[in-house]
């Protein structure tokens, strides 16, 4: 059977991608960012993942206000990368691993998750950068991908309650599914940051703290008790993305090891972290 050999979850600002572009990974400004992915990138060669299974939010390039699905997943041949905020990247495409998306699409409709199946869908830099902080050097991804993208665009959100048992689902899905690959789960967004409006460059490191250390815990759903509107208030309109952190961390059944963590304010208005999971 497929193994979830653990869980990535990581911000996703978007000069992420012109930092990259420009090697500017020793930089003042982003060595404490891009340092958070040292020992990850050693975890990594150790556990050695085929496929990655991606929890992320679109921003309005493949949905838009009319048509917001709130969650979506991949089921194509591969994904096209339309945007990092910084015009439309000439990158390869990313391969997408269809079986494990239609065993996917299956059990959770299934288990009453109404997915929006996409066999067409482009990508943008919630998705795209996370797999080049966490595989860096060649051009195209090495590993096999399933996107899943939920809602965090326009009201009403999913719920963190919600988006947890999505990822327990995910999570029993790929451990029934008949096959050898190794699947790294990868969660993008927050953690606390607002971008416009009166509050714009709200951070809350206490509460990222709080989050953070919750999911570390055999329970990892403390937040789970708070609503949308609640987590907003907390962290701010676009910090909401944790969401994407608690329905990848609950993709893993059973006590887990902290493998690392990073956390630094700020990289463009948002607390940027990291924090990556191994089963125990
Ligand atoms: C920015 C955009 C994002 O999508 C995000 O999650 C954090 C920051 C930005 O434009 O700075
Ligand atoms: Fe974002």
């Amino acid at each position: 059977m497929a193994q979830i050999v653990g869980c990535v979850n990581t911000s996703h600002v978007p000069s992420i991608g012109k930092a990259l572009a420009h090697g500017l990974q020793q930089d003042p400004y982003w060595q404490p960012f891009f340092k958070g992915f040292h020992p990850i990138h050693t975890w990594l060669d150790e556990v050695k993942p085929d496929v990655a299974v991606v929890f992320y939010n679109d921003h309005g390039l493949n949905f838009f206000l009319d048509k917001m699905p709130t969650f979506a997943i991949g089921a194509g041949k591969e994904y096209v990368n339309g945007d990092e905020g910084w015009g439309t990247p000439n990158t390869p495409p990313f391969t997408g691993e269809e079986e494990l998306s239609w065993k996917l699409v299956n059990h959770l409709v299934d288990h009453d998750f109404d997915m929006t199946i996409c066999q067409d869908m482009m990508v943008d830099h919630a998705f795209a950068l996370p797999l080049k902080l966490l595989f860096p050097g060649g051009e195209r991804c090495p590993l096999t991908v399933v996107p899943i993208s939920l809602n965090t665009v326009l009201y009403p959100f999913p719920s963190a309650r919600r988006c947890a048992a999505l990822g327990k689902n995910v999570g029993d899905a790929i451990r029934a599914w008949d096959s050898d690959k190794r699947v790294l789960i990868v969660g993008t967004g927050g953690l606390s940051h607002q971008l416009e409006g009166e509050r714009a460059g709200h951070l809350n490191p206490d509460f990222d703290k709080q989050f953070m250390d919750s999911l570390v815990r055999d329970d990892p759903n403390w937040v789970t008790q708070f609503s949308s509107e609640d987590i907003i208030e907390q962290v701010g309109t676009a910090g909401l993305e944790l969401i994407m952190w608690v329905a990848a961390r609950n993709t893993l059944a059973g006590p887990v090891r902290e493998v690392s963590r990073n956390y630094h304010i700020p990289i463009s208005n948002t607390a940027a972290a990291t924090q990556a999971f191994a089963p125990r």
